[in-house]
């Protein structure tokens, strides 16, 4: 850094004022979409056929109808095959039970993805369970999560790799920091939080070894959890919930929410006031969000990998 700009900083910060790098994952995506394409083709020269990601979507949900048609568009970029099976609104558990046994035993598909939320006559937890273990590329399923908690994980879990991946590549060191992550959820606060307080990380051990608190809406004073975070992950599911006055000065905030307002998409984080505050900034959205399809395509690629043995 030029030693004005230095200079500036280290003026700005001592009043108050910070410029907060901006986390963005859109650049970092379009990088890993490359290596996972090289990969990809060298996959088929080798096998003969592609690594077949298999989407299932029961009913209408417009946002659920958006990610997976980007899920495909992504399998289409990076040179996977990608089939879709849909299903009515009113589909039975059982009928979504025999698609998932019909996509467990096809060889010709290697991941399986059942998106989320389902219809409310369906029990998820019966769905996600019924899946394969060996093709369960969001890691859902309850061997999958044992695994990731025994800190030997088959797959990660997509969101919360793309946290790693944005705090690695941006050489964000988490080892003995405190990492207080606010919400608990299976898809992101609980598998997060078991990365980041895990003994070794295949990132290396920079982004894992911290010491790591759970916050959830039953936490009291949570604004004095909050500020004691030196990196902060915020997956609660409520827009700007996250002031600058819940953060310290200087810390990292990687924002995992996606809410629709009427104005628009936002985070969790009110990234205009918390952005003065941080030294470090994920983008809500732009920041985790376009990392998280990539994941799931590495997970696919390992998944049919996994078959070649
Ligand atoms: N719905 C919202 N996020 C996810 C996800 O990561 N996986 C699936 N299957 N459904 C979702």
């Amino acid at each position: 850094m030029p030693v004005l700009r230095l200079r500036f900083r280290l003026v700005s910060d001592t009043i108050g004022l910070m410029t907060a790098t901006i986390l963005s994952g859109k650049a970092m995506a379009k990088e890993i979409e490359a290596e996972l394409a090289e990969q990809v083709a060298d996959f088929v020269q080798n096998n003969g056929v592609a690594p077949c990601l298999a989407a299932v979507l029961v009913g209408e949900d417009p946002a659920s109808a958006v990610y997976v048609k980007n899920k495909r568009l992504a399998c289409e970029r990076m040179g996977l095959e990608s089939r879709l099976h849909k299903l009515p609104v009113e589909a039975t558990e059982e009928e979504l039970l025999g698609l998932v046994a019909q996509l467990n035993a096809d060889d010709g598909v290697h991941g399986i993805l059942v998106q989320l939320p389902l219809p409310r006559q369906i029990r998820s937890a019966k769905i996600l369970d019924a899946v394969h273990p060996l093709k369960d590329v969001d890691c859902f399923h309850p061997e999958n999560v044992g695994l990731l908690t025994q800190g030997r994980p088959r797959f990660l879990p997509c969101t919360p790799h793309g946290c790693l991946q944005i705090l690695h590549r941006h050489k964000i060191d988490v080892a003995g920091k405190h990492a207080v992550v606010v919400g608990r959820s299976e898809i992101v606060g609980k598998p997060i939080a078991t990365l980041l307080a895990a003994k070794d990380s295949h990132l290396g051990p920079k982004v894992c070894n911290a010491t790591v608190t759970i916050a959830h809406s039953r936490t009291s004073d949570l604004p004095a959890i909050t500020r004691q975070a030196d990196i902060l992950i915020a997956a609660i599911g409520q827009p700007k919930f996250i002031t600058a006055a819940m953060v310290k000065p200087g810390a990292v905030v990687i924002d995992v929410g996606i809410n629709r307002l009427p104005e628009g998409l936002c985070g969790d984080v009110d990234y205009e006031t918390v952005k003065e505050n941080a030294s470090a900034i994920t983008p809500g959205p732009g920041g985790v969000g376009p990392l998280t399809i990539v994941m799931l395509l590495h997970n696919t690629l390992q998944a049919a990998r996994g078959l070649e043995n």
